[in-house]
């Protein structure tokens, strides 16, 4: 049998199989880690390892569409899985995300539902269940650039929300969203001196690429060993992407895909180039 000694171990068993199944295996969802992927999980331990103190700091997770930012929070909520008692019944939640609303709906659907978890109040308050019962020790609301869909009256409740949150609920609060979603939470001085931001930048050539590149080799299901390692294949996906996460995970899934069917079972630099090369519709990186 053959080693695979391109593949990590664990993934060499992978190789063996059909096509569909290798195709499938590609496509599938996967978690990778990534060096700024790494830094902001190391960011967001930091926070949650924080002793409760009058004003908690807050995090801004921010970046371009598609440059991973929801998938390092469900990466962490994996790491932080809620823990049931099975004596008492309770389930506590170290971390809770939740996503804005994609649209705004009728009335202050931001106010509202943010409301909902932070009146203040005795018990049957949702912030109160959440520290006592939960034992919340960090909020995460995902995609706050969709505040930017709503009225400027809804804008402000909404950052009047958040503001309500990180200076009183006494757990940090981490915000994930896009660079505009950054520049609206700084039009409140208050939340622009409560944040500290980490940008998720897109990438270009350097050595934490050419370790994603490396590392996407290691565990595609090929028989034969890629160029992916080549300066050359480096700057075509660079210049392919415009160094968009989405993008290169896409590309890199598309050409696997490829390698397995025509039976090539490597991805070239002539990969790139093929004629037949249907590469998804993430052009814009809006696509979703
Ligand atoms: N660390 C990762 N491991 C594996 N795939 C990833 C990773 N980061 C990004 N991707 C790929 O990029 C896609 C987009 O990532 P994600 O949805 O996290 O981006 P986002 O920054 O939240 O985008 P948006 O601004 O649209 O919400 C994922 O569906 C996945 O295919
Ligand atoms: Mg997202």
């Amino acid at each position: 049998m053959t080693e695979y000694l391109h593949l990590l171990p664990a993934y060499r068993q992978y190789a063996e199989v059909g096509i569909e199944e290798r195709v499938g295996w590609i496509r599938a969802d996967r978690w990778q880690e990534t060096a700024d992927a790494r830094a902001a999980l190391a960011r967001l331990e930091d926070l949650l390892s924080y002793p409760p103190r009058d004003r908690m700091p807050c995090l801004l997770l921010y970046g371009d569409i598609g440059m991973g930012k929801t998938k390092i929070i469900r990466k962490f909520l994996r790491d932080h899985q809620p823990i049931s008692d099975r004596g008492t019944g309770v389930t506590s939640m170290p971390v809770v995300a939740m996503q804005m609303p994609a649209e705004p709906v009728e009335g202050d659907v931001y106010g509202e539902r943010l409301n909902a978890m932070s009146a203040p109040g005795p018990s049957g308050d949702e912030t109160f269940r959440l520290k006592t019962t939960c034992r919340t020790r960090m909020l995460i609301i995902d995609e706050i650039h969709a505040l930017l869909t709503g009225t400027y009256r809804q804008q402000r409740v909404f950052l009047n929300v958040i503001r309500f949150l990180a200076n009183d609920l006494k757990v940090p609060l981490t915000c994930a969203g896009t660079d505009l979603a950054r520049q609206a939470l700084l039009t409140d001085p208050q939340l622009a001196e409560r944040f500290e931001a980490f940008h998720l930048k897109r990438w270009s050539n350097t050595q934490q690429f050419a370790q994603l590149l490396a590392s996407l080799e290691s565990i595609m299901p090929l028989r034969q060993s890629s160029q992916l390692g080549t300066a050359a294949v480096r700057r075509k996906v660079l210049d392919m992407t415009d160094g968009f996460t989405v993008r290169i995970f896409r590309l890199i899934e598309t050409v696997a895909v490829e390698a397995v069917r025509n039976g090539k079972e490597t991805i070239t630099f002539e990969s790139f180039d093929g004629d037949n090369l249907v590469l998804p519709l993430v052009a814009d990186g809006a696509a979703h």
